[in-house]
């Protein structure tokens, strides 16, 4: 379904820098680990690693982020191997940009995670909405990082890479010249017309999540570090026929798709984007929309690579995430994926580590399903309250609620009023308690 970008633009090569600052505090992945990890968004962005650089800092120098003397090593590295572009696991600020590529020279394009990030985000978008996103990610990051080297540097976009560049994105792959001769002023222009832009998609956008709370059925979101799984296990599960890869960022836009629990009853999966450590702010911000998907879900389910070396340290990221974006408080069901990749005393390990309500699947054989699905419900159930109530007959709007926010399954008119059966969500409770009947009537 998509192209492989890598093959039809020309290959760049790059050199990754890293730096170790402070002490390592045990909580996020190790210096080494973490390069591994920008080296696989590299390539998939299109950029071939051939040199890294790393350095073990007190504090961040302020000019060039890197001491001095690594920089004039990072000079001479670049220029020996012949590489179009050096690249920062951490975000540089503009200042630290401007040195770097003074010292360094404008034939070589610095960058850093986010900019990278920014690229595959570009590549991968396939909504308007998602193009728009990541156009004003990409604006609102380039911005005040507009330096001669940059436009001088920017190329005419080969390929399906212009997808990105169509709307106008300003990414590693160039957006063409037209775009080139924006100056800050218009790109400013630009940033407030996507944002207009934006407002109205979005609005589309919570009208149909009003109907579909409407509809009444329940919605769980597939959550996870990027590369765990989620789309393949929603391909499994409804035949979606979203695009897998063995990639970062597959998946940019989210799917919804609908989905019958053993019960019989049905719920709306939806898959959204992965998560990474480092995830840029700015990032978080313009994806804030997309991201309401997630908070405003009934149930979280957390999908973790438990054949990753680092599974903890990605449930850990995706945690740290879901509570940054504000969707700490819905209820999380964690599951362990690619579990046949895990011999018998791996799994062993694993099941004796994880909390006791995790499920473990493999998304590609099947395996767990059953258990997953079983889950789900019990998780969506556990929310609800069974409740039997007498309604006056002016209640019409209590009424109206059980329709809209609960599941009826019973419905009698009486001489007193009209008598109802079946679940509320918890937090309803309390409106309904005054009309409740005893479990006995
Ligand atoms: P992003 O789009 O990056 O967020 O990734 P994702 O979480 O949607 O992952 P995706 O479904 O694209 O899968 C990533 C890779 O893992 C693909 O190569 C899949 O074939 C592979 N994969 C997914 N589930 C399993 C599994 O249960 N077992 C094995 N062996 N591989 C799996």
């Amino acid at each position: 379904m998509k192209e492989s970008y890598s093959n039809v633009l020309e290959k760049e090569t790059g050199i990754l820098v890293g730096a170790q600052v402070g002490p390592p505090n045990g909580q996020s992945l190790s210096l080494e680990d973490s390069l591994a990890e920008l080296e696989l968004l590299a390539e998939t962005a299109g950029v071939e690693v051939v040199g890294t650089l790393t350095q073990q800092l007190e504090t961040i120098n302020p000019r060039t982020f890197i001491g001095s003397g690594k920089v004039e090593e990072l000079k001479l590295l670049a220029n020996e191997l012949g590489v179009n572009m050096v690249i920062f696991d951490d975000e540089l600020s503009p200042r630290h940009q401007r040195e770097l590529e003074g010292i360094i020279g404008e034939s070589i394009k610095i960058i850093d995670r986010t900019a990278l990030i920014l690229d595959i985000f570009a590549q991968h978008a396939r909504t308007y909405e998602g193009m728009l996103q990541v156009e004003l990610a990409q604006l609102e990051y380039r911005l005040p990082r507009l330096t001669h080297a940059w436009i001088h540097l920017e190329r005419q976009a080969g390929g399906g890479g212009g997808r990105a560049g169509g709307v106008g994105g300003v990414g590693l792959r160039g957006p063409g010249e037209k775009q080139l001769e924006l100056d800050r002023r218009e790109i400013k222009k630009r940033i407030s017309r996507i944002k207009d832009e934006l407002k109205k998609v979005q609005e589309q956008r919570s009208q149909h999540r009003a109907h579909r709370r409407k509809t009444n059925i329940p919605v769980v979101a597939l959550v996870g570090y990027t590369n765990a799984g989620k789309s393949t296990l929603m391909n499994s599960l409804t035949h979606a026929g979203i695009y897998v890869a063995d990639q970062l960022f597959a998946t940019l836009d989210p799917t919804t798709r609908q989905l019958e629990l053993p019960s019989g009853q049905a719920v709306l999966l939806t898959d959204t984007v992965g998560f990474i450590q480092k995830l840029p702010t700015q990032l978080i911000a313009a994806f804030r929309a997309t991201l309401e998907e997630i908070t405003e879900a009934d149930l979280l389910v957390h999908i973790v690579d438990a054949s990753h070396e680092n599974a903890i340290e990605q449930q850990r990221t995706v945690l740290g995430t879901l509570d940054e974006i504000g969707a700490g408080d819905v209820p999380i069901l964690t599951v362990f994926n690619k579990i046949d990749l895990l011999d018998e005393p791996a799994r062993e390990e694993m099941r004796h580590n994880a909390d006791p309500q995790a499920i473990f699947i493999s998304a590609k054989t099947g395996e767990g399903f059953e258990a997953l699905l079983a889950a789900i419900e019990r998780e969506l159930i556990s929310q609800y309250t069974q409740i039997t109530v007498m309604l006056p007959f002016e209640q019409g709007q209590l009424r109206s609620l059980f329709h809209e926010r609960g599941k009826v399954q019973r419905t009698e008119s009486t001489a007193d009023g009209i008598r109802m059966s079946g679940y509320i969500p918890k937090e309803l409770v309390s409106l309904f308690a005054p009309y409740q009947l005893k479990r006995e009537k």
